[in-house]
């Protein structure tokens, strides 16, 4: 059984083909290049760009799987949530196939998508986990009972933990998307020379942009509108020390979440997930604690269509199907 994974949610278009939950190809092409000099994802850009490049993509994967349209038994999408434009490229175009090669189609939560793509490389992870979801769109923490059984015991309350980082970036003049940036900055800083506050929230839930403004004044000491940023302001050390309290928070309760709900195994998921100091220090205080820590490679953090053709592949063998008059939306819980 071959199933095409199609994403289109964000900025990144993606094709992929899976033979069973076995990953033969998956591709993915950015459109940072584009939505940079706007410092942040501009979605009718990005849905023009979608459209523009989708059908090489998924050409690019049934290619690089070896096999052809024919052979594809399963067409699996993300139709929730994102940017609307964008999504709606890619439920056409997924729909279209699946009604030109009468096959079954498939939508997929793109935040489920995220979650599973640590099975993708663990396939005997086994049920239950603790999952943080950590990405642009998303900061949140689930206990996974089993496939399809999603339990949240906490979520951000204002920003997700990456746009918090994409923010950071802009206030510094780092260009789009800011995380990966500030990861590399930040390990030349010192992560003790600025003490931001941090929000001290009861239980899961997780608040970043009290952190966010305590960044921008600091910032503000060293900026003018017409000389820009004062090169006394040591932007490694800002990075370095945003960067230990964003982490400190997102693993703090991750591993409460594991130990208070008695849950031994973790996964990461989501664009953040490729933070080196979050795996750093997640899998130091999971070893410290017996807890078993599932770390997505970094191709299957970012956005990606594979994790999304396995979410679809496994709601298909429970007997889902969805309807041609499958609509994508903008924001949905999981
Ligand atoms: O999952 P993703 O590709 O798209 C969404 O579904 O949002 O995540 C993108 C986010 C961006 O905010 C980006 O800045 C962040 O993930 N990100 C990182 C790193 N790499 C990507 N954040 C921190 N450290 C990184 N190394
Ligand atoms: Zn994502």
């Amino acid at each position: 059984m071959l199933t095409l994974g199609i994403e289109t949610s964000c900025d990144e278009t993606a094709a992929a083909v899976i033979r069973g939950t076995t990953v033969l190809s998956s591709v993915v092409a950015s459109q940072v290049k584009i939505h940079e000099k706007y410092g942040g994802v501009v979605p009718e850009l990005a849905a023009r760009e979608h459209i523009r490049n989708l059908m090489p993509i998924i050409r690019e994967a049934l290619e690089a799987a070896s096999v052809e349209l024919k052979d594809i038994g399963l067409a699996a999408v993300t139709y929730a949530p994102g940017l609307i434009g964008a999504l709606l490229v890619g439920v056409s175009a997924a729909k279209a196939i699946a009604y030109a090669q009468n096959i079954p189609l498939i939508g997929v939560h793109h935040g489920e998508g995220h979650i599973l793509a640590a099975q993708i490389e663990y396939p005997d992870i086994g049920y239950p986990y603790v999952a943080l979801l950590v990405s642009g769109g998303h900061t949140a923490l689930y206990q996974v009972q089993e496939f399809g059984k999603y339990r949240m015991l906490g979520r951000t309350r204002d920003d997700a933990a990456g746009e918090a980082y994409d923010k950071v970036a802009k206030m510094l003049d780092l260009p789009y998307p800011g995380g990966p940036v500030i990861d590399r900055l930040a390990q030349e800083g010192n992560h003790e020379a600025i003490k931001f506050s941090r929000s001290r929230l009861e239980g899961y839930d997780f608040s970043f942009s009290g952190l966010k403004t305590a960044v921008r004044i600091h910032v503000a000491l060293f900026k003018s509108a017409d000389k820009g940023i004062d090169p006394a302001l040591n932007i490694k050390d800002v990075a370095a020390s945003f960067q230990t309290t964003v982490v400190d928070i997102l693993v703090g309760k991750t591993i409460q979440a594991a130990v208070e709900t008695g849950v031994k195994k973790i996964v990461v998921a989501g664009g953040v997930a490729a933070n080196s100091l979050l795996r750093k220090k997640m899998k130091q205080q999971s070893d410290e604690r017996g807890i078993k820590l599932y770390l997505p490679g970094m191709n299957y953090c970012i956005d990606n269509a594979a994790m999304i053709a396995l979410a679809g592949y496994l709601h298909y063998q429970r007997g889902e199907r969805s309807g041609l008059d499958l609509n994508p939306q903008a924001s949905m819980p999981l």
